[in-house]
């Protein structure tokens, strides 16, 4: 949540943004945002992705190698970083230490072509160990992305399997600093350097299996290193299975620039609720040289230190906090008159009502279509995978290419669930708890019993997936697809 607390130069009432709800959430900054940079032709950027399981050392666990599975040898976790337009060659090769353990790239927030999402099953069939695939596309969007493989994910992405993808064209005035901060909490026995389990009956049952080991860009509390007195850009991803937290500054001023890549007007931060997946990007004005300031998670009331910054060198700025805008994003805006209502329930199934109601043990066995053979979740009354694996489900709904739609998410269960559409970006325009910026995403938090209104123009054909991004409802159940003909 943002609050009414303006930049010292911000003049009250010249909000560029809708409030939403009583509260008035605003931001102060009260030009239109710039335009987005033109695409240009498609320089190729080739990238090779290895599957594999490689022994990584996390800053906290002793500095003794857990059985990671990564993409490459480098730092974890990768990161491919190109400009906007650019075509990116991505040559995949499942090397993964289990003839089980199918695989395929899904490219978060990027709206790609169909054939390119990288979803097993419905747009391709999955790689097995020693197969190869070779994703091409062009990124339409600047801002800060990530992929991940999308077939038994609770294990997978419990094991490191995911990448950061930065794309770069939307930066007005140069930023002091640019940081990647991947959060993330590990399911590791910290002593023995082993994974704990990935997934249990009573997480996925619940709110999801928590892990043990909090890191920010693979270390336990890092110092990072800013320069004093500056503008310095951060690009947060909740990179966790399960985690939801709620993201504060402590000892500087920051301000949201981007929300899930696509730009907002600076807005100051309060706190903002980050649940597996979402992006924010801030832009901190660091202070005096030596001066710390920390990211903090303060969920559930606690606070949990997950970084610091420390400032150091020559101060760079003067005056205000005033942080330079993005470019704005080039997402269509949806029209609200013409635009199609439908609605789309989050709930239980009985087995899983039932498993919330009992403790229990033990994941569920990895069944066909990359997912557990349990289903505790559903979307209007359907849960993926539904029936005999041999053919997919039907999709949730049909939609018309060109068409826009305003969906109507209903959250019927006591847990938070964050909503991921593929292949295309939402616009959040009203819910029934949090009071928000208007901001676009492709991954939305719905908390416990929350109603919200979000829109968006169905103009990317093919099938799409609409899931929970905590892994363990999405391998459960809350998942299905939406169709764009
Ligand atoms: Cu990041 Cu279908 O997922
Ligand atoms: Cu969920």
């Amino acid at each position: 949540m943002v609050t009414r607390r303006q930049f010292a130069s911000g003049a009250a009432g010249a909000a560029a943004l809708v409030c939403l709800g009583r509260a008035g959430i605003q931001s102060t900054h009260s030009k239109p945002l710039p335009p987005a940079t033109p695409l240009g032709h498609s320089r190729p950027v080739s990238a090779k992705l290895i599957a594999a399981e490689r022994p990584y050392a996390l800053g906290g666990v002793g500095g003794r190698p857990l059985p990671m599975w990564t993409f490459d040898d480098g730092t974890w976790p990768m990161t491919i970083r190109l400009n906007v337009g650019d075509r990116l060659d991505a040559s995949f090769e499942n090397r993964l230490p289990r003839p089980d353990q199918m695989a395929s790239i899904h490219w978060h927030g990027i709206r790609l072509p169909n054939a390119q999402d990288g979803v097993p099953y419905l747009v391709q069939t999955p790689l097995r160990p020693g197969e190869t695939f070779d994703y091409s596309f062009v990124v339409p969007d600047t801002g800060t992305f990530f992929f991940h493989t999308h077939c038994n994910s609770a294990e997978q992405l419990g094991r490191g399997l995911m990448g950061v993808l930065i794309v770069d064209g939307d930066v007005t005035e140069p930023y002091d600093a640019d940081h990647m901060l991947v959060l993330r909490d590990w399911h590791v026995d910290a002593a023995a350097s082993e994974f704990t389990a990935f997934m249990t009956l009573r997480g996925a049952g619940r709110a999801g299996t928590f892990g043990t080991l909090r890191t920010v860009n693979a270390a336990s509390d890092p110092e990072i290193l800013l320069p004093a007195v500056a503008d310095c850009r951060l690009r947060l991803l909740n990179a966790d299975t399960t985690r939801i937290m709620q993201i504060a500054i402590d000892g500087a001023d920051s301000a949201i620039v981007a929300v899930d890549g696509v730009a907002v007007p600076p807005t100051p931060l309060t706190t903002w609720t980050l649940g597996p997946a979402m992006r924010i990007d801030l832009v901190l004005r660091t202070r005096h040289p030596r001066a710390v300031a920390r990211l903090v998670d303060r969920a559930n009331g606690e606070r949990i230190e997950l970084a610091r910054f420390v400032a150091t060198g020559a101060p760079r700025r003067r005056g205000r906090f005033e942080p330079a805008p993005l470019r704005a994003g080039r997402i269509a805006e949806p029209d609200l008159r013409s635009a199609t209502r439908m609605a789309f329930a989050f709930h239980t199934t009985e087995s899983g009502s039932a498993v919330a109601a009992v403790e229990g043990a033990g994941g569920g066995p990895l069944g066909p279509l990359c997912t557990s053979t349990r289903l505790f979740w559903g979307i209007n009354d359907r849960s993926w995978p539904e029936r005999g694996h041999d053919r997919l489900p039907p999709p949730l709904a049909t939609l018309e290419r060109g068409r826009s739609y305003v969906f109507h998410l209903k959250n019927r269960t006591p847990f938070a669930h964050p909503i991921h559409i593929h292949g295309h970006t939402f616009k959040l325009l009203r819910s029934t708890k949090q009071k928000r910026l208007v901001h676009y995403a492709d991954t939305l938090l719905l908390l416990p019993d929350e109603e919200a209104d979000v829109a968006f123009v169905a103009d990317n054909p093919g099938d799409w997936m609409l899931h929970c991004h905590i892994i363990e409802h999405q391998e459960t159940g809350m998942m299905g697809y939406l169709r764009v003909v």
